[in-house]
């Protein structure tokens, strides 16, 4: 299986190294990965792997890859989503914040059906995903996403305006609503609330607190979930990647989990 790859940051390069030491089996070669121009030499420092690097969306589409997964960010989704579906290439969305935009969301699905293409959200930074997808087809009554992260990881956002995040003493919750108005109003923190909505209830039924706290270190992402076939709860606390603080190392494994899945002949 030949894997396109949109991005060569920190999540991309750890995809690329994993799917390089344990793609083997599931048969799968890297066709080549998009770089952006000013990123180019400081991705050929890093390219030890010698990775195809392309400068070029079309590059990439001449290396006829079976998949493309994007690791590069919500403009990426907008840009070359729609395209990489059109030509009946499944597309893995990472930055799956970008989907909480409607239009955009209905766009890839309807062209995804269309040209016998796929699009995979894969699980991200959050645990818990494959019990709320099961749990759906039971029945959900109520399903919660808390995402707690130290307090100065909140600088440049909207939680400024309500509170102090240099002199908390102890958590303050600085948003509480729905998964659609978390992600409108932090963008750059709505990956993992998106997952939760789009496995779960939906953006406007499902609810998010976001939480500023003085007395943790690593990003914690917690889910409470009410259903049918039981209740359940998911703590995770996510160590960052080394060369990107503020993507989850998880997040970048589930990426690489994703696509070895996807021509594997066991599935777990
Ligand atoms: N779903 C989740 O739980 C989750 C968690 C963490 C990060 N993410 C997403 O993963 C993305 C990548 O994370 P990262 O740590 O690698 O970020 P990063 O900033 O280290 O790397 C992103 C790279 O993509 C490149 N890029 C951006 N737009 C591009 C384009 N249009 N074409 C080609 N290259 C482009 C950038 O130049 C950069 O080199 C983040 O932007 C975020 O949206 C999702």
């Amino acid at each position: 299986m030949r894997v396109g790859i949109i991005g060569f940051g920190g999540m991309g390069r750890v995809v690329c190294r994993v799917l390089l030491e344990q793609g083997h089996d599931a048969n799968i070669e890297i066709a080549g990965v998009i770089v952006s121009a000013e990123d180019y030499k400081e991705a050929e420092k890093y390219n030890t792997m010698n990775i195809p690097l392309l400068d070029s969306f079309e590059d990439l589409m001449r290396q006829k890859p079976d998949v493309i997964a994007e690791c590069a960010g919500h403009d990426a989704v907008r840009q070359y989503g729609h395209e990489v579906l059109s030509a009946g290439i499944s597309l893995l969305v990472i930055s799956i914040g970008a989907l909480a935009e409607e239009s955009l969301y209905e766009q890839l699905r309807e062209t995804a059906k269309l040209n016998d293409a796929s699009v995979y959200l894969p699980a991200g930074a959050v645990g818990g995903i494959d019990a709320l997808t099961a749990a759906r087809l039971a029945g959900l009554q109520k399903v919660t996403y808390r995402g707690r992260k130290p307090a100065l990881a909140w600088r440049g956002t909207p939680a400024e305006e309500t509170l102090d995040l240099t002199g908390l003493y102890k958590a303050e919750c600085f948003y509480s609503g729905s998964a659609r108005d978390a992600a409108l109003a932090f963008p750059r923190n709505s990956n993992v609330a998106a997952t939760v909505a789009l496995a779960g209830l939906g953006f406007d039924e499902t609810r998010v607190e976001l939480l500023a706290d003085p007395d943790i270190s690593e990003n914690m992402h917690e889910l409470e979930v009410e259903a049918i076939s039981g209740n359940f709860q998911v703590s995770l606390s996510g160590i960052p990647l080394d060369d990107s603080p503020k993507t989850s190392a998880l997040a970048a494994y589930s990426v690489a989990k994703c696509l070895l899945d996807m021509n594997t002949a066991v599935i777990i």
